[in-house]
């Protein structure tokens, strides 16, 4: 078995900070999201893993590496342009031949990882195995109809949803996807359409099997995020960090108060402040005279002071200095300062990338 990780695309949703990064690298408890899927697979026995890449290969490649300190083997895979998560597995046909695989997106995060997916699909080989999430708005996702349990139906983004079954971002396919998806066309929005390969899979009466991974009573907890935009990111944020053990790598100074579970990476040197977990932060970053609240993940090489934050992501190398009034559900990119201005007129006087959003008090 393979597994196939796209990382490609343009992750228009999060800008401005992937208009310099890919989205799948940005930290989630600093660990970029892609990292997540790599891991669940390789837990999942699946060694031999594509990365599909795009205009950011560049960035993934360096970031991944040849993947030996996962314990994996990566061949990484150009697409020439997003066209589509179909186009993305059609690119991959050389690399995939013959074996069935695990199709993972790379901005997706699935909490309870994938083994007894994985294991499902090999014990009931099916031709298809497709993830299912009931979500409170499955107009942003590709949609499933199921009667008596089977698969009837499935449409990309529907702006009138019949159902509230939403595809994860996982699925596994045998090498019979390759022929619906030469049977498919170019969806309304220019893409080739993995939803319609699925859909052809089960209009030619392929075996396509439906596997819901979060159950309606369970509907509140989130095990699963689509982590394209902000509010998904801060709720992946949460979701990871609340399963974190604590961890003390770092230096404690004078007035600290750390409560619940806190994750302090190497290097980093706190005082004067009180940092309420689940929260981390990162290596050699220094916090002095703050407030770090609960579900906040602050990368490397970062300074907080006289400041407080809480709920938010801040990446690497930036610094937030001098600030009245708490930052909350924010997420703050690499080399951002935020501070107070030395000069009067004391008005907000701002340098912010095209796309950016600033809400004020
Ligand atoms: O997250 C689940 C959803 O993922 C499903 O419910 C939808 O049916 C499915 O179409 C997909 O929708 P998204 O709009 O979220 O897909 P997105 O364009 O964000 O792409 C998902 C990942 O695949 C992302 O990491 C970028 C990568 N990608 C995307 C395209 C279109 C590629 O590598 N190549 C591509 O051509």
């Amino acid at each position: 078995m393979k597994a196939l990780i796209l990382s490609g695309g343009k992750g228009t949703r999060l800008r401005p900070i992937t208009h310099t990064s890919a989205k799948q690298l940005v930290p989630i408890a600093n660990k970029p999201i892609l990292f997540y899927a790599i891991e669940a697979i390789v837990a999942a026995g699946v060694r031999d893993i594509g990365i599909i890449t795009g205009e950011t290969a560049d960035e993934v490649e360096a970031a991944v590496g040849d993947g030996a300190r996962f314990g994996a083997e990566i061949t990484y895979i150009n697409q020439s342009a997003p066209l589509g998560l179909a186009h993305a597995v059609l690119t991959a046909r050389s690399f995939l031949g013959e074996d069935p695989f695990v199709m993972y997106l790379g901005d997706n995060l699935i909490r309870q990882g994938i083994v007894p997916i994985v294991q499902r699909f090999k014990d009931s080989t099916p031709d298809a195995l497709i993830l299912l999430a009931r979500v409170p708005e499955p107009q942003h996702f590709g949609v499933a109809e199921l009667e008596d349990g089977k698969v009837t139906r499935l449409v990309e983004k529907p702006a009138e949803p019949t159902s509230n079954l939403a595809l994860v971002g996982v699925y596994l396919f045998n090498h019979n996807v390759f022929a619906a998806i030469d049977a498919i066309e170019y969806s309304a929005r220019g893409e080739l359409e993995i939803t319609d390969a699925i859909q052809n899979m089960i209009d030619s009466g392929r075996r396509v099997e439906p596997h819901l991974i979060v159950e309606p009573h369970q509907a509140m907890v989130a095990t699963w995020k689509d982590t394209g935009r902000l509010e998904d990111m801060l709720e992946a944020n949460r979701i990871v960090l609340d399963d974190l053990p604590p961890r003390m790598e770092g230096t404690i100074g004078a007035g600290v108060r750390l409560d619940g579970k806190v994750i302090l990476e190497k290097g980093c040197t706190l005082q004067n402040c009180t940092v309420r977990g689940p929260a981390i932060i990162g290596e050699s970053t220094h916090i002095d005279d703050a407030y770090i609240g609960p579900y906040t993940s602050i990368y490397h090489g970062c300074t907080i002071r006289n400041a407080e934050l809480e709920h938010s992501i801040v990446l690497e190398n930036s610094v937030i200095e001098d600030v009245d009034g708490k930052i909350e559900s924010s997420l703050i990119g690499k080399e951002c300062r935020i501070g107070r201005s030395p000069l009067r007129p004391r008005a907000f006087k701002l340098m912010i990338g095209d796309h950016s959003r600033v809400e004020l008090r």
